[in-house]
C-alpha cells in the first residue's frame, strides 16, 4: 500500500494529511488562522505566511503521529504539496517544507494544483462517483464549472468574470458588519430571514460564465433605499440570488455535457441553501448529487493527498526545483 504525506498552505489554513492509495484518510490536520485575520476583515498575506512558518512543523508532526509515524520515521512513500494557485508567501512555506522533507527522507515530491485538490475531495468520500460529472467549485478565490470526465480529465465549462462567489459573500458580509469570513455568518443569518424581502437581480448571462459584482452593488443600493430592513432579510435575499444563479448555471452545464452527477466543492459548498438546492436540482434532473462533508469543502490536505496519489501513480513527480505558481491554472488532461 502506498501512503502519501500531503501539505496545504495556499491561503490561511495550515494543513497536513496522510492518505493511502485506497483513498483512506489516515489523518487530516487543519489549523485555521481565521482568528488571526478576522480583525483585519480578510486574509493578510504577510500574517498568513508567518503563521504557516510557525504552524507547519507541528501540524505535519501531528498528521504523521495520528497515522502511526513521526518526523524521524514518517512511514510514507511520497510527499505531496500544493504549489499553486494561492498566496505566494503562503505557498512558499509549504513548498519549501515539503522539499526539505522529501530531501531528508529521500522520497519523491509531488506538486499538486490546489483546484485539482478540490476536485478530488468529492472522490475521497464517494470513490464510486459516476462520470462525467459537473463540479461546481465555489470558494473565496474561485468560481468554476468543470466537467470531470474522470480523474485527471477535466474540461473548464465556465467561471466568474469578476468576483468569486465566496468573495461576494465576504464583501456583502463586511458591508453588513457581519465580520470575516462572511459566508458562514450570512448562511446562519439567512436561515431566519425572508429571501423575498429584497428583489435582487439574477445575472443569467448567456453561456456558463458567472458574474457576482453586480449583485453586490445591487445589495448595497437596495439597503441604502431601505435602511431599516432587517439584516437577516438582506442576508436571505442575497443568498437566494447567489444560489439561484449557481444552480441554474450548474444545471445548464449538466444538460450540456449530459452529466451523470452534480458535485459541489470549495468553501462555499458548505453553504446550507446551496447544498439543499443542489440536492433538489439533481433529483429533478434524475442524476446523482455529491456533497462533500464540511471538512472536505474547505481547504484541507487530504484532498491534496488524493490528487497527489493520482499523479504519483501516473509517474508525475517533480524535481526539488519545483516553483510555486500563485496563478496556476488547472491542467485539463493528465494521466
Ligand atoms: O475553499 P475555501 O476554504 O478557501 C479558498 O480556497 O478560498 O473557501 C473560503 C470561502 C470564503 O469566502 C467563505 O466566506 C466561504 O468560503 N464560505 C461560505 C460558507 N462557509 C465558507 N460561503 C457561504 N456559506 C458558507 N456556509
Ligand atoms: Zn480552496
Amino acid at each position: 500500500m502506498t501512503r502519501i504525506l500531503a501539505i496545504e498552505t495556499s491561503c490561511d489554513e495550515t494543513a497536513a494529511a496522510v492518505v493511502t492509495d485506497e483513498l483512506e484518510v489516515c489523518s487530516s490536520v487543519v489549523s485555521s488562522q481565521i482568528d488571526l485575520h478576522a480583525s483585519f476583515g480578510g486574509v493578510v498575506p504577510e500574517i498568513a505566511g508567518r503563521a504557516h512558518v510557525e504552524l507547519l512543523e507541528p501540524v505535519v508532526a501531528e498528521a504523521l503521529e495520528l497515522a502511526g509515524g513521526s518526523i524521524r520515521s514518517p512511514g510514507v512513500d511520497a510527499v505531496a504539496v500544493t504549489c499553486g494557485p494561492g498566496l505566494i508567501g503562503s505557498l512558499l512555506v509549504g513548498l519549501s517544507g515539503a522539499k526539505a522533507m522529501a530531501l531528508a527522507w529521500d522520497l519523491p515530491l509531488v506538486g499538486v494544483n490546489h483546484l485539482e485538490g478540490h476536485l478530488f475531495a468529492a472522490l475521497l468520500e464517494r470513490p464510486e462517483l459516476a462520470s462525467p460529472n459537473v463540479t461546481l467549485l465555489v470558494s473565496g478565490g474561485h468560481t468554476m464549472l468543470i466537467c470531470v470526465e474522470g480523474p485527471g480529465r477535466y474540461r473548464l465549462l465556465g467561471g466568474t468574470i469578476d468576483d468569486a462567489a465566496g468573495e461576494a459573500y465576504d464583501k456583502v458580509a463586511r458591508y453588513l458588519g457581519l465580520g470575516y469570513p462572511g459566508g458562514p455568518a450570512i448562511d446562519q443569518l439567512a436561515a431566519t430571514g425572508d429571501p423575498r424581502a429584497l428583489s435582487l437581480p439574477r445575472s443569467m448571462r448567456e453561456g456558463l460564465d458567472l458574474s457576482f459584482s453586480g449583485l453586490k452593488t445591487a445589495v448595497i443600493r437596495a439597503v441604502e433605499k431601505r435602511p431599516d430592513i432587517e439584516v437577516a432579510d438582506v442576508a436571505a435575499s442575497f443568498q437566494a440570488a447567489v444560489v439561484d444563479v449557481l444552480i441554474a448555471k450548474a444545471m445548464r452545464a449538466v444538460a450540456m455535457v449530459d452529466a451523470r452527477a452534480l458535485v459541489l466543492g470549495g468553501g462555499v459548498a458548505a453553504n446550507s441553501a446551496l447544498r439543499a438546492a443542489a440536492v433538489e436540482a439533481a433529483r429533478v434532473a434524475g442524476i446523482d448529487c455529491a456533497l462533500p462533508s464540511m471538512a472536505m469543502c474547505t481547504d484541507n490536505a487530504a484532498m491534496i493527498g488524493a490528487a497527489g496519489l493520482f499523479r504519483l501513480r501516473h509517474g508525475l513527480t517533480d524535481p526539488l526545483s519545483l516553483a510555486a505558481d500563485p496563478s496556476a491554472q488547472l491542467e485539463m488532461a493528465l494521466g
